[in-house]
């Protein structure tokens, strides 16, 4: 009697464990399709903008400063973008750059004129950090330069002396105005803004009336055919605002447009954005709510896109994301400098993930920003540089850049918080030129493990290996007292029998796996 009951006991609590672990079980399916598009490598750019402490005292030290540098650009933050891998960055705005007058940050630096930084602090702009110094150190990273021109205060006269001083050969006055700078050859600059958030700090304009100007600048940046092959961006929709897409998709011929830009940041609420490090589990959901985000936005931009350009002539370009919370203390309100924590890494992971699957028609995300504001990669504190959650998340993913995009499908196991449902998982995938395929795993969940089987029949993987970004506390960060709290180290929790890989994500982490 003993006996069959304990063997009956057995037998109920393996089936029952069996069932459960099926039930916990998330199972993808990731496939090769032939027809799917390359991860432009440029999802993963950056953004510089003279605001706070990004350029000065972030990027630029000066030629005169201890800390080593090179021509006024920190060594340190040299050698960590190019670790990075940083496809191209965008400089000098944002807000500032319809306030920004090219010509007043080249030549001699002693003569250049001051200006006042109006969006940003309302500080003293001296000008040292020019268009040279700004494209020699794209040079020097390997970065393509994009740079936003200033349509809300300037001309079409001065942007278009701009683009000849940058991209002409001697022989012009505007190019022989840069010889006389300094800089004989010209700069590879495909990438041309047009304007910045034309809605809002660009000049409050409506959409038909930027989608003219717009026309207006477009014309006079190129000759007839633009045989020189320059990459315009019109200045794109506020998060959900649809009607700008339209109006731009519907106004703007073809010929005159190449990408079509998107903003949107993620915090807590806009008006109640809440501390960088010291959030709770409701201001966690919120803003990982705000960062799920892009996909809809994406889908519905794209929808409107696909009305106007089904040949997918035009792109999205995502030229600003990231979390953005209330300044730490004692700093400047108008600098946005703030911490960046676990909850950096989940927006970095969900949203570059999100990014990788619709790279069909994203293909530019800038990042904001680069070092000491918002969503910084690196921040700065006199002399001493530490390297973000982000930086490590970003640096992680580079392996997505121009490699093919392996379609995943799945059903996310939701993570819950007072009755409301979020997806806690996001993944993507994509095979490089050697054949190396890569899985980006994150789970999103405050408190709770993900199992995971990933189906990668036909994908012929043996050899597994992966890195994991994870900590204690989803609050925790890197301080300059203790810069590597959070790094990434190895991963070696999962199994590959066959053609499937099981393993578990713990709560808030990022995962990148790599295989052949
Ligand atoms: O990234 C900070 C600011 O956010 C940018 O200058 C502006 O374009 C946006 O509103």
């Amino acid at each position: 009697m003993f006996n069959k009951i304990s063997i009956f006991s057995i037998f109920t609590a393996i089936f029952f464990m069996t069932a459960v672990s099926a039930q916990n079980t998330t199972v993808v399916k990731i496939s090769k399709d032939d027809t799917a598009p390359t991860i432009s490598k440029h999802i993963y750019g950056h953004f510089a903008e003279h605001l706070g402490r990004c350029i000065y005292g972030g990027f630029y030290v000066g030629e005169d400063s201890k800390i080593p540098n090179t021509d006024g650009i920190r060594d340190a933050v040299i050698e960590a973008l190019i670790d990075l891998k940083v496809p191209n960055l965008r400089w000098p705005g944002g807000c500032f750059a319809d306030t920004y007058h090219w010509k007043d940050g080249v030549g001699p630096k002693s003569e250049r004129p001051s200006m006042i930084n109006k969006w940003w602090g309302d500080v003293v702009e001296d000008n040292s950090f020019g268009t040279h110094d700004f494209l020699n150190l794209c040079e020097v990273l390997g970065a393509e330069p994009y740079l936003a021109a200033n349509v809300g205060s300037s001309t079409v006269k001065e942007f278009t002396e701009y683009i000849q001083y940058v991209t002409r050969d001697s022989g012009v006055p505007m190019a022989d105005y840069r010889i006389k700078n300094g800089r004989e050859k010209p700069w590879n600059v495909k990438y041309w803004g047009v304007g910045n958030e034309m809605w809002g700090c660009g000049g409050n304009m409506t959409p038909e009336h930027y989608a003219n100007i717009y026309r207006q600048y477009a014309t006079f940046m190129t000759d007839w055919t633009n045989s020189d092959g320059f990459y315009r961006v019109a200045s794109g929709a506020n998060v959900a605002d649809y009607n700008w897409t339209e109006v731009l998709m519907r106004e703007i011929p073809k010929n005159l447009i190449e990408g079509v830009a998107l903003h949107s940041y993620s915090f807590v609420e806009w008006n109640k954005k809440g501390s960088a490090t010291a959030f709770n589990n409701e201001q966690y959901f919120s803003t990982m709510k705000t960062a799920l985000r892009m996909d809809e936005l994406i889908r519905k931009h794209t929808e409107i896109m696909d009305k106007y350009d089904p040949n997918h002539e035009v792109d999205l370009i995502v030229d600003e994301w990231g979390g953005w919370y209330q300044v730490e203390e004692g700093t400047n309100p108008g600098f946005l400098y703030q911490q960046n924590t676990m909850r950096d890494a989940m927006i970095a992971g969900t949203t570059l993930n999100t990014f990788n699957n619709w790279s069909e028609r994203v293909k530019m995300a800038n990042l904001a920003q680069t070092i000491n504001v918002l969503q910084a990669v690196i921040l700065t504190k006199d002399e001493k540089i530490l390297l973000t959650p982000t930086y490590h998340v970003m640096k992680m993913y580079n392996v997505h850049q121009d490699a093919k995009l392996l379609p995943v499908s799945f059903d996310s196991p939701n993570y819950e918080f007072n009755g409301e449902k979020l997806p806690a998982i996001s993944i993507s995938a994509s095979e490089d030129k050697n054949g190396t395929k890569h899985f980006s795993l994150v789970n999103i969940d405050a408190s709770k493990e993900n199992k995971i089987e990933l189906d990668l029949e036909g994908l012929n993987i043996n050899n597994l290996k992966g890195q994991i970004l994870t900590s204690n506390k989803l609050q925790d960060h890197n301080t300059f007292d203790n810069p590597e709290l959070i790094k990434p180290i190895k991963f070696k929790d999962f199994k590959l029998k066959r053609d499937k890989l099981t393993l578990t994500l713990p709560p808030f982490s990022v995962v990148v796996l790599e295989g052949k």
